[in-house]
């Protein structure tokens, strides 16, 4: 599977801000994930809500809870992004950078991250012409952060020259340039008028949109998704584990995303990368995996494809386990929560539970007994018998057995993106239907 590109957009405090929204549609439509960071002065002229509702995603500032710093630190909002776009960048923003200022967010994420960095500037053209503004650009230049120019022509303040910003189009192309990845110009057709940039033109903007594009079938559902194996730990080194490679989990927490919902991912350690639009909360143990589904509650839909370790050691030793020439002490192992049988008997219990189920003999018959024994709607059956190469569990393939109480269909081998679009749609009609 291609990897998809993604950027983090800091959306600066300036009149311009609402063109963000506009840039946001258009870069998504070239298949590039967004994620929007904004200061707190852009509150003035976007709603966090608008860029959330334009980029499906949770949008980050300083004006929002503490908490998200735990959740998703400065660091981890950078290594997710393949580059950092600031759009509109004030003559603040620049300021800042030059010197090397943390005071937000924003201005945290700047000086922490080693991605390629874009500033588009706006702002007033004698702010623009600036001396202090200038020498600032010149220092960014040369620290490699790249300068898109502004164009030129009347202003919001009614003045003319440069300091606009660019028109998104523009934008869009020159994000594709440095992403290296392909621009589809005819996706950048015109559409509305421009909206007026009154302090509420975010709304304005956001609107056309969802009357232009047909409605996603998942729009405004809640899905939750688990992916991965857990890592138990018996010493600070060691752990116990399993084959799991997380790659279905995420298959359908992006399929989720591309059909509207929005989609909490709690994944086990795995190596891969989140799908866009996608909040993950990463997670070791079985443990921290259960707190974490409980947080993400309340969901419409909840997926359980996780591979979670039925038990992990009773005891973890504090220090590493050293030979002592004698065989070892047994391990001795205590059961995990069952997280999917927990959401099952939940007061906020998702309408829809769907559990999976690894087998390697009578894969139905097991499975049908887990469907009531975990008390979940749906249960879908994998075969993980067979050679390491050729094994669903890390493997590029997978073949789903669905069993629900009114009986079981059985879905030829195809590859974990095919099959988890195919899920999705299934899970859409049931949900919807
Ligand atoms: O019991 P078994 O591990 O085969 O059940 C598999 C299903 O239960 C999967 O959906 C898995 O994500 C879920 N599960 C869980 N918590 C556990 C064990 C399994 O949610 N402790």
């Amino acid at each position: 599977m291609d990897n998809p590109k993604r950027i983090l957009l800091i959306v600066g405090g300036g009149i311009a801000a609402y063109k963000s929204l506009e840039l946001i549609r258009l870069l998504r439509r070239q298949g590039i994930g967004v994620r929007a960071v904004m200061t707190q002065s852009a509150a003035e002229f976007v709603t966090p809500l608008s860029l959330g509702v334009m980029s499906e995603d949770h949008v980050y500032g300083d004006m929002f809870d503490l908490k998200e710093e735990r959740e998703i630190g400065h660091i981890q909002l950078s290594r997710q992004a393949d580059l950092i776009v600031i759009c509109p960048a004030t003559a603040n923003i620049l300021a800042k950078m030059a010197a090397g200022i943390a005071d937000d967010l924003a201005m945290t994420i700047l000086l922490a991250t080693d991605k390629p960095v874009l500033a588009v500037p706006a702002m007033n053209v004698r702010m623009w012409s600036h001396r202090a503004t200038q020498r600032n650009l010149t220092m960014l230049r040369a620290d490699d952060v790249q300068i898109m120019d502004p164009d030129e022509g009347e202003m919001a303040c009614g003045e003319y020259g440069p300091g606009r910003l660019p028109e998104p189009p523009a934008i869009a192309e020159r994000i594709c340039t440095m992403l290296a990845h392909p621009f589809n110009a005819a996706l950048t057709a015109p559409r509305a008028p421009a909206p007026h940039p009154s302090a509420r033109a975010d709304r304005l903007a956001a609107q056309p949109d969802f009357a232009e594009e047909s409605p996603r079938p998942l729009y405004g559902k809640r899905v939750l998704v688990t992916a991965g194996p857990t890592h138990e730990a018996i010493d600070p080194v060691r752990y116990i584990t399993n084959r799991s490679s997380g790659r279905q989990g995420f298959a359908i927490a992006q399929a989720a995303a591309e059909m509207g919902a929005a989609v909490t991912l709690v994944a086990g350690p795995v190596h891969l990368v989140t799908p866009p639009g996608v909040i993950r909360i990463d997670v070791e143990s079985a443990r921290e995996m259960a707190a974490e589904v409980e947080k993400a509650l309340p969901a419409d839909i909840a997926i359980m494809v996780a591979a979670v370790a039925d038990y992990r050691a009773a005891d973890i030793a504090p220090q590493k386990i050293k030979k002592k020439g004698a065989p070892p002490a047994p391990l001795s192992l205590k059961e995990n929560p069952d997280i999917l049988a927990g959401l099952a008997q939940h007061s906020r219990r998702p309408k829809l539970l769907i559990g999976f189920a690894a087998e390697t003999e009578n894969i139905i018959e097991y499975a049908r007994e887990k469907l009531a024994k975990k008390g979940c709607d749906w249960i879908i059956a994998n075969d993980v018998s067979g050679p390491k190469e050729t094994n669903v569990m890390g493997g590029e393939n997978n073949a789903f057995h669905i069993i629900t109480a009114g009986g079981t269909e059985s879905w030829p081998e195809s590859s974990k993106e095919m099959i988890a679009r195919k899920l999705m749609e299934k899970i859409a009609d049931a949900i919807t239907g």
